[in-house]
Parts: C-alpha cells; sequence; structure tokens
C-alpha cells in the first residue's frame, strides 16, 4: 500500500548503490525513473558489509562521474550521506532479526557477516528515504533475496523489484568491481 505524504500524491523509487555506476546501476535508475513520479538513487559504500578493511578501502569511489551519470538518466534526487548520518550509534548491528542461513550459504560463506551488513544498511536507507519501489538488480541474487527476508520480517511497506541481469559484450554480469 503506497502512503500518502502531505503534498506527495506519486510514489518514490528507490535504487541503493555503492556508487561506481556503471549500466546496470543506470538501468535500475532509469526503470525507477519511468516507473515513479520521483526516482532517488543513494550513494553510500557501507562498511558494515565489509569484513574486510583492505577491501573497504579499496573500494571504487568515483562520485564525480556517476553525478554525470545520474543527471543523464535524469535521476531526480541523489543520497549521499556521510557514515555519521546514516549510522549516528556507531555500526555496531543493532537489528532483533538476522538473515539465518541465507547468510550463511553461497556467497555468505565466503564473506561472513556480509549479509547482515546488507540488512543492517537497507533498514537505515528504508527508514530515511521512505520510498514505495525498492530497486535492486538480479545479479546480486542472494542479496535480493535478504532484503525480501527483511521486508517481511519488519512488514516495512515498501515494493522490492528485482530487475534482470544487465551483461557485458562478452556476457560478464556488470559489476563495480569488474
Ligand atoms: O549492491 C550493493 O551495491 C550494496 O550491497 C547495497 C545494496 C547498495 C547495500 O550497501
Amino acid at each position: 500500500m503506497l502512503r500518502a505524504r502531505p503534498g506527495w500524491s506519486g510514489t518514490l523509487g528507490f535504487v541503493p548503490t555503492m556508487g561506481a555506476l556503471h549500466e546496470g546501476h543506470l538501468a535500475l535508475i532509469r526503470r525507477a525513473v519511468d516507473e515513479n513520479e520521483r526516482a532517488l538513487c543513494s550513494i553510500f559504500v557501507n562498511p558494515t558489509q565489509f569484513n574486510d578493511e583492505s577491501d573497504l578501502a579499496q573500494y571504487p569511489r568515483t562520485p564525480g562521474p556517476d553525478i554525470g551519470r545520474l543527471v543523464e538518466a535524469d535521476c531526480d534526487l541523489l543520497y549521499m550521506p556521510s557514515a555519521g548520518e546514516v549510522y549516528p550509534g556507531g555500526t555496531g548491528y543493532d537489528l532483533d532479526w538476522d538473515p539465518g542461513a541465507l547468510d550463511e550459504v553461497m556467497e555468505g560463506r565466503q564473506r561472513p557477516g556480509h549479509f547482515k551488513g546488507v540488512a543492517q544498511i537497507l533498514k537505515r536507507l528504508l527508514e530515511i528515504v521512505q520510498p514505495q519501489r525498492l530497486y535492486m538488480g538480479q545479479k546480486d541474487y542472494q542479496q535480493v533475496r535478504v532484503v525480501e527476508a527483511l521486508i517481511a520480517h519488519y512488514q516495512l511497506p515498501v515494493q522490492l523489484i528485482m530487475h534482470p541481469i544487465v551483461r557485458e559484450p562478452d556476457g560478464l554480469a556488470m559489476s563495480s568491481r569488474n
């Protein structure tokens, strides 16, 4: 169900990212632009989903080109918070729910705690942004399933939309890490 806000009659479509935007992100953003009155992209390299400090330090950060791509894609709003703004009480895990088995299989086995961090940041971002629709890529299928379970657990009033994988010409799924 869509929540009415004073002076607001439309829907807000939300695309959470960690930046280094590529065609895969832009496909989500264009879809959010097409399907909603306003589209918002967040760029936040979430420390709680990295279990390796050097991986976090090396993660690409390209705000200038990212903003140019968002403008080209007609994205209405960009939310690029600091860690202090997102986690005013610190980065400790503060949810009374965790992804359980979903955090322990496949990618979760290689990256312990990764999906707990994803759940933690999505809960925060959804509280802050309050979108009606949330767009995520099928490339990160396990992540989508974690977020789906999070939304169901907290009965968050948002529709999760999974967008098909966008691939390079050679078939590789597009990724900021490529
Ligand atoms: O897929 C990503 O880029 C991140 O895991 C996400 C969903 C933005 C949460 O930090």
